[in-house]
């Protein structure tokens, strides 16, 4: 192979940069040279793909975002729009394609594979949705984001003898507010996995300021339930006052910290080397220390191993 591309696809996590770098840095190893793609598959299908080179990836394997862009484009569900990609990579005698991005970005790889483009898929979001993978690129440094921010809400929900109610991002998935509700010592997690049950809730918080605590912080996964109403249920049911804090897409921004920076580079080069040696379609994973690769329709039809069940956690934590 002498020509491979990349994109960035989905919602943007921090460490994709570091893994576009490793995959232009990777590629010269193997005097290939690599078309860099704007804005995911949009920029695919409208042609706007240029050829990186060493010194357009260099000093962003700290940056947050993407320097390609990315974008969620419903279209490339469509067969002529997927073909019109792929022709656009062949015409320039490119054969193989690097998708960094979620579940949704790796089924447009698929997509892409049948009209005869190598794909590799590299797991990178926020959300730690992806099944083939124990940890995706982004996750951790979103989960430290989030812990900082909840520390800082903690600071004044102690010194005015309140509850916080915190909701954060994960779309399907509650790995960040499971993580960010350890590592804070939350009162109570809600999430997809555990489920809402308002009235326990309820019942948690109140223990928790009856055992003489100063303040309750509970951490919810976004779409479980209205945080400003939740708030004001246990504002009523406690008699303490109690706010409710949308984190939101500060969530996905900043500097990406070191783990996924070398997850990003570890699995870049897998990737590159796998498409180097001539492999079809493969998703990259991290199982336990190993980066491992993946056929990609087994991949995506793997089911996610629920943390909350691994750890046996239904909202109450005991604290
Ligand atoms: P993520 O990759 O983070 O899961 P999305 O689910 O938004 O994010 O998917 C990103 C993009 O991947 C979509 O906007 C679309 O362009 C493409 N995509 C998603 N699902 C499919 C599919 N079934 N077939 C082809 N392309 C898809
Ligand atoms: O997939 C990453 C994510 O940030 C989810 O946590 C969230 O549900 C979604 O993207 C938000 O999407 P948008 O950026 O389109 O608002
Ligand atoms: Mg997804």
């Amino acid at each position: 192979m002498k020509k491979i591309a990349v994109l960035t696809s989905g919602g943007d996590a921090p460490g994709m940069n570091a893994a576009i770098r490793a995959v232009v840095r990777s590629s010269l190893h193997y005097n290939m040279k690599t078309y860099g793609v704007m804005d995911g598959y949009k920029g695919l299908v409208e042609d706007n793909i240029f050829e990186l080179d060493r010194n357009h990836v260099t000093r962003i394997i700290n940056r947050g975002g993407t320097v390609l862009g990315s974008a969620r484009y419903p279209e490339f569900m469509e067969k002529n729009v997927q073909k019109t990609a792929a022709d656009n990579l062949k015409k320039r005698g490119i054969e193989g394609l690097v998708v960094i991005g979620g579940d949704g970005s790796f089924k447009g790889a698929l997509a892409l594979s049948q009209f005869g483009i190598k794909t590799m898929g590299i797991p990178a979001t926020i959300d730690n949705d992806i099944a083939s993978t124990d940890y995706t690129i982004g996750f951790f440094t979103a989960l430290d984001t989030a812990v900082s921010s909840i520390d800082k809400l903690r600071d004044t929900s102690f010194s005015h003898q309140r509850c916080s109610v915190v909701e954060v991002m994960g779309r399907h998935c509650g790995d960040l507010a499971l993580y960010a509700g350890i590592a804070i010592g939350s009162e109570f997690i809600i999430t997809p996995e555990t489920g809402f049950d308002h009235d326990l809730t309820i019942k948690e918080v109140k223990a928790s300021f009856d055992r003489k605590k100063r303040h309750a912080i509970v951490v919810v996964t976004e779409k479980m339930t209205d945080v400003n109403q939740l708030a004001k249920d246990i504002e009523k049911a406690t008699g303490h006052d109690t706010r409710a804090t949308v984190l939101g897409h500060v969530q996905r921004g900043g500097t990406p910290q070191a783990f996924d920076r070398v997850l990003a580079t570890e699995m870049a080069e897998r990737a590159v080397e796998l498409l180097h040696l001539g492999s079809k379609q493969h998703i990259i994973a991290l199982k336990g220390k190993e980066i491992i690769h993946i056929p990609t329709e087994e991949a995506l039809a793997m089911k996610k191993e629920t943390p909350a069940k691994r750890y046996g956690l239904v909202g109450q934590l005991r604290n």
